[in-house]
């Protein structure tokens, strides 16, 4: 066998398939544009829909060959401790949506195997599901000795993507890394868990379409989908043991000892915090350049899982600074040419790292110290999910993470109780949660994903029509299909064709009306309720619409002009960001109203107020120089070749629009536009705030709410100068001395109210008296006296009174009484206790408190017992 790189072995595959006739596609994003899936974990990902028949290859492609990234966190916590699991990996692949099956398949396996590869035939082992003799025979008779394939159940080998959708039984292939590798036992062969037979390729007859009962339909054609680790076979043409040591992860691991000064190798603990570091760094990198954030939710929490856990480990191995960023350059350096995304994204991911560093550890040591705490103190081996919670909700330890230190010392966490707590948080916030209007409208989903079925799309005339005619194809209200929309009726309606913009890609509805010669309804929102179908919610004011009718619809045409401003806006104000704070800037979300736009994107700090100007003064100047604003569409391929910024973490289809601003913004956008920049006229930010982790947000204005917005600026600041008295723009100068003014005032106050309490309290000094112990005690009511001033009053008493051995004061501020007893350690030596003095005059007041010896207090609920407390006092003491 010849050593190969894992560029190579990449390439080999990549060109071997593309011979065979397979078309060469890019590896798909790691968001999946399914929802049923979370994370892309495997080649089939991206192919779902032509095997289901949806989409087509094109002619005279046989099939496709890939190779694709890949994130797997289902077996996390064994991840480092054998050589052969990631969590980040590249799976090589080649699929067949109908035309090439197990025959060619299981050929081009054995010849790619031994002959490009040049794997030793007698070291390979083939396994195939339970039933499949049909691929026993042709193993066969490729040359496989019988002894060398073996049958096994629906774990190993039938294989699925997840609980539905294109699946079906496969075949895979293993290879023989000697019996030193081996577990010993006599049943040793393909499958067992040790490391002797490493499954490096999986064949699967993709011929069923898993669906939601667990029933199998069979799929339209018979489908290839095949999935070599590229890691693990990268391993066994370098000869080396494990996936860490072939060339690629070995140089993270090399990041890993130099920046902790170990060496990969020396010890077992450390080994596996250096391997853990080296994959997850990889898959964070790859997660944040393809969209994904830290967040405490579906794949942001993934990512943030991964990304605390190698801080963690780096942590342990003596790291108290932030590190895991570091990682970034290597890995571009190491697979950018493969994946153009990390090259563009290596500072964002940088950056997202560093700061979900800082933030994690600033808190990762007060939370090991707690968790150090609760386990020593811990009786018997199940720490309460209360505390893996604190430590969640407080130190942001993700619960894996509390478990997995846990584990280190023999103890479990209580899982449940944990859970228990997460819902009682989650249930607070969705009480804290006012209206969720997107849950209102999905009600609606079932019976419009009917109409979508019956009808088709709706043809958008938007944007080049403010009206148009049209027919009615559906009416729906209360959730169900109706025939007809009286007068007074609160609906919703689709049309054969509309103008009305449907809310998508933060741009607002269109509102408008829909009439017909005898009835007119006004449109209050325009939705898209399933992709395609475009819904108008409407109130009918008079006649009756029905189903089939013409109608003639028109949108408020004002306001969608200042949408259009907005929106054009915002990608202006998209291009200037990047200019101004750098081109880790990328969209994140956005809200296009008529009066006003939102745009939240990826920055790691606030925006200085001069960067705003900035921005401000760029963004200006292209709407004065009055650049055209066109559009065409294009292929996604084609429209990313020519660099068109698309939306951070978003999906689209095949064919995709382009919003160009003439000269300097090219954007994909499926929005509503000016003609021209000079429309915009002016726009004005608001505010700049922080919405989340590396995220920012502004808000600005266009046109005439710039206006407005200036407008009442000024207003605002005309009134305030009028009733300082000054002109305009001394208002700031005046404002300030005015609060200085207000300190001192309020300073001068304090000490006058200090000094005449002082000196009200010094009266009470006469009433000194001696105590049957001996020391010297006052015992005084002081009236508006809060507790702290009644401290003070001891302190003072104390100073001034010679020999004061103890005091007992009463007050009432705000009609509530309160009590203090005080004494000198010596009062204390002679048997004076403010703590038992407390709890015999406090219930005189109905209160309660307490103290130590020299110092206790109490407050109550009845002011009028004050003297009765103190008579108390009194007799106890005097
Ligand atoms: N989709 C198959 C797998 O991931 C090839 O193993």
């Amino acid at each position: 066998m010849q050593y190969m790189t894992t560029a190579e072995i990449r390439e080999k595959y990549l060109s071997f398939f593309e011979e065979k006739g397979c078309k060469r596609m890019p590896s798909s994003s790691l968001i999946p544009d399914d929802p049923s899936l979370l994370l892309t974990s495997a080649g089939m990902v991206q192919f779902k829909p032509y095997f289901l028949q949806q989409k087509h290859l094109e002619a005279p492609y046989i099939g496709t060959t890939t190779v694709q990234k890949c994130v797997r966190t289902n077996d996390i916590d064994i991840i480092g401790t054998t050589g052969r699991h990631l969590s980040f990996f590249e799976m090589l692949g080649n699929f067949s949506f109908g035309e090439y099956f197990k025959e060619e398949m299981c050929a081009w396996a054995y010849e790619f195997s031994t002959e490009v590869l040049g794997l030793p035939a007698e070291r390979l082992y083939f396994t195939v599901f339970e039933d499949d003799d049909e691929t026993i025979e042709i193993w066969k008779a490729l040359g496989v000795p019988e002894n060398h394939i073996s049958k096994l159940g629906e774990d190993d080998n039938f294989w699925r993507a997840g609980p539905t959708g294109p699946c079906g039984p496969c075949s895979e292939i293993y290879f023989d890394q000697g019996e030193e590798f081996g577990c010993g036992s006599p049943d040793c062969a393909p499958g067992c868990d040790c490391d002797r037979f490493l499954e490096y390729w999986n064949c699967v007859f993709t011929q069923y379409d898993g669906q939601e009962d667990g029933t199998l339909a069979p799929l339209p054609k018979k489908n290839i989908d095949t999935g070599m680790g590229l890691e693990r076979i990268a391993a066994i043409m370098q000869g080396v043991q494990s996936n860490y040591e072939t060339d690629v992860l070995r140089s993270l691991v090399s990041v890993g000892e130099r920046l902790t000064g170990t060496v990969y190798g020396d010890d077992g603990a450390t080994d596996l915090s250096l391997r853990i570091m080296a994959d997850h760094s990889r898959a964070v990198t790859f997660m944040i350049a393809d969209g994904i954030l830290p967040s405490n939710e579906g794949r942001g929490y993934v990512l943030r899982r991964l990304l605390r856990r190698a801080v963690m480990k780096g942590h342990l191995l003596g790291l108290d600074k932030p590190f895991l960023n570091e990682y970034v350059d290597e890995i571009v350096r190491l697979m950018g040419h493969v994946y153009p995304e990390i090259v563009e994204n290596r500072e964002l991911a940088r950056r997202v790292i560093l700061s979900e560093e800082e933030r994690f550890g600033a808190n990762l040591r007060q939370g090991r110290a707690f968790l150090d705490e609760a386990l020593a103190q811990l009786e018997g081996t199940v720490l309460p999910g209360e505390q893996a919670f604190i430590l969640h909700d407080t130190y942001g330890f993700p619960v894996e993470i509390t478990s997995e230190l846990a584990d280190e010392r023999g103890i479990q966490v209580d899982l449940d109780g944990f859970e228990v707590c997460m819902n009682e948080q989650r249930e607070r916030a969705r009480a804290a949660n006012t209206k969720d209007a997107e849950a209102a409208w999905s009600t609606y989903g079932g019976v419009m994903s009917d109409v979508l079925d019956a009808t088709g799309p709706t043809e958008f005339l938007g944007y080049e029509n403010v009206e148009a005619d049209a027919r009615i194809v559906a009416l729906v209200r209360d959730g169900e299909l109706v025939d007809a929309l009286e007068a007074g009726d609160e609906g919703r309606i689709v049309l054969t064709r509309t103008p009305f913009y449907a809310e998508k890609g933060g741009q607002v509805g269109d509102i408008g009306c829909l009439e017909t010669p005898d009835a007119a309804a006004r449109v209050t929102d325009t939705q898209e309720p399933e992709k395609g179908l475009i819904a108008h919610t409407v109130v009918v004011e008079n006649g009756r619409f029905v189903t089939g009718q013409d109608v003639h619809a028109t949108i408020d045409a004002a306001r969608r002009a200042r949408i259009c401003r907005n929106h054009t806006a915002t990608h202006i104000l998209h291009w200037a960001l990047r200019k101004v704070l750098g081109d880790h800037v990328k969209q994140a979300g956005s809200l296009v109203a008529p009066n006003r736009l939102r745009f939240d994107f990826t920055h790691y700090e606030a925006v200085a107020p001069e960067q705003i100007r900035e921005v401000e003064c760029l963004a200006n100047e292209k709407i004065m120089e009055n650049h055209l604003v066109t559009y065409y569409e294009t292929s996604l391929d084609e429209a990313r070749k020519k660099g068109v910024m698309a939306l951070f973490g978003e999906k689209y289809g095949e064919i995709v629009r382009v919003l160009d601003i003439e000269g300097f913004s090219t954007e994909l956008c499926g929005g509503t536009h000016v003609g021209a920049t000079s429309e915009i006229g002016f726009v004005k930010i608001t505010t700049e705030t922080s919405v989340g982790a590396n995220l920012r947000r502004i808000e600005a204005v266009t046109s005439f709410d710039a206006l407005a917005y200036a407008n009442s600026i000024e207003a605002e600041l005309k009134e305030t100068a009028s009733s300082l008295g000054v002109p305009m723009f001394d208002v700031s100068e005046r404002a300030a001395a005015n609060v200085r003014q207000l300190k001192d005032l309020n300073a001068k106050m304090k000490f006058n109210r200090e000094t005449m309490a002082a000196n009200d309290l010094a009266k009470l000094f006469d009433y000194v008296a001696e105590s049957k112990q001996g020391y010297r005690v006052l015992i005084a009511e002081v009236d508006g006296f809060d507790a702290g001033q009644l401290r003070n009053g001891w302190d003072l008493a104390r100073a001034r009174v010679e020999h004061l051995g103890a005091v007992v004061f009463a007050s009432v501020k705000d009609d509530r009484p309160i009590l203090l007893a005080a004494g000198t350690p010596e009062a204390v030596e002679a048997g004076f206790d403010a703590g038992s003095v407390i709890k015999a005059i406090a219930p005189a007041v109905k209160g309660g408190g307490g103290g130590k010896p020299t110092m206790a207090q109490a407050g109550g609920k009845d002011a009028s017992g004050v003297k009765a407390a103190l008579q108390t006092a009194r007799d106890m003491l005097l």
